[in-house]
């Protein structure tokens, strides 16, 4: 019942558990995108499709950890401010393990099927009137004042669980290529995936089981109009500067101080990795031609693959390379923004000869 020893969990041995609060999280697919690879022009690229968890996005991995340490600690309440995903995901977790979870929301930023899972999942939603820097802001005063327990991404142990991440995509690449990927293109928004991944390769390292030279340049992917991360790696900067306004429609990464910089920039450089800024147009596109190899992601999502195809296009990315794309969502996290990228339904009568009409049109 606690999934001991399975996705996730296969990976106790790196977590501070042997078993958490678990609605049977990770184990995701690494599917294989031939077209994309053949238009991109690499090697290999398999996209690790963090939509297939329970509610639909990579927070499930770092949600049974974390809620898993509230019910240690005995928290009565459990917080966060976010974007959808995350909110989705502890009210998730939070129902599973009999607690009460408080979310804190930007008003009209978050996408549709994102509320509705936090909304039935029974958390109290607060619509506040600000961006989700200002969202965040406020649930750390409150965790610091003891209203709640605090599960946004600055919590170390969400991040425990998002390590498995990295250690699935090893696996798969060393079962299917006989090696590690070269680089592993994620979307960045409070970088705590990057942070997550980049400390798994270095326990890895740490323990003997990869080489420092292997392991994968970390590659960050942020809206153009949230680009915090990618000014700073450009800037060659110590220090992320906050960005005060900040919109792109991949809501998931509208965020304009990205709370674990100070653990993800060091895993950009030291890796050998960059980051990379992309439009909306170039992320909407690339949402399509990933919808195409059957694979169906959100906006933030599809910034992964939109970054490759710009920085192979701009040849920082070899056409040698081995890479996976991280996908952090499902399509229908955001049903709008899926159907304003796809084909309009069109009416027709309802007889035969009139759908035939129409088809010969
Ligand atoms: N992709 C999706 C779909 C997300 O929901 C998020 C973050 C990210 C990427 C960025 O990941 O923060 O590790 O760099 N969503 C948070 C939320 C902020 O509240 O759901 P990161």
């Amino acid at each position: 019942d606690d999934f001991e020893g399975q996705g996730v969990w296969r990976y106790a041995d790196a977590l501070p558990f042997e078993s958490g609060v678990s609605i049977q999280e990770g184990a995701t697919p690494l599917y294989e995108a031939p077209r994309l690879e053949e238009s991109i022009g690499v090697e290999a690229l398999r996209i690790k499709h963090e939509g297939m968890n329970p509610t639909g996005s990579f927070k499930d991995r770092g949600m049974t950890v974390g809620v898993r340490v509230a019910e240690e600690l005995g928290v009565g309440r459990l917080a966060c401010a976010s974007t959808g995903n995350t909110s989705a995901a502890l009210a998730a977790y939070g129902s599973r393990g009999g607690m009460e979870t408080l979310v804190l929301l930007p008003a009209g930023k978050v996408a549709a099927g994102k509320i509705a899972q936090a909304s039935l999942h029974g958390a109290r939603i607060l619509e506040v009137d600000g961006n989700f820097d200002a969202c965040l802001d406020i649930v750390q005063e409150l965790a610091g004042q003891g209203e709640a327990y605090l599960l946004n991404s600055l919590n170390p142990f969400r991040l425990e669980g998002q390590k498995t991440i990295g250690l699935e995509i090893l696996e798969g690449f060393l079962a299917d290529y006989d090696t590690v990927p070269d680089r592993i293109v994620l979307p960045v928004g409070n970088a705590g995936n990057t942070s997550a991944l980049y400390k798994a390769f270095r326990e890895l390292v740490q323990a003997g089981e990869l080489e420092e030279d292997d392991v994968p340049k970390l590659t960050g992917v942020q809206a153009e109009g949230a680009a915090p991360m990618v000014e700073a790696v450009e800037n060659g900067a110590d220090e992320v500067r906050r960005w005060e306004d900040v919109e792109t429609r991949a809501t998931a990464i509208r965020i304009g101080n990205p709370v674990n910089a100070p653990k993800a920039l060091p895993g950009i450089r030291e890796t050998g990795g960059t980051a990379v800024a992309v439009s909306d147009e170039e992320i909407t596109e690339a949402q399509r031609d990933i919808a195409a190899e059957g694979i169906g992601v959100e906006p933030a999502s599809a910034a992964s693959v939109a970054g490759l195809r710009k920085l192979r296009a701009e040849g920082i990315v070899d056409d040698d390379e081995r890479v996976a794309c991280l996908t952090t969502g499902h399509l229908l996290k955001d049903p709008d923004a899926a159907a304003a990228a796809g084909s309009d339904p069109e009416p027709v009568p309802a007889d035969t000869q009139g759908v035939l009409e129409h088809l010969q049109d």
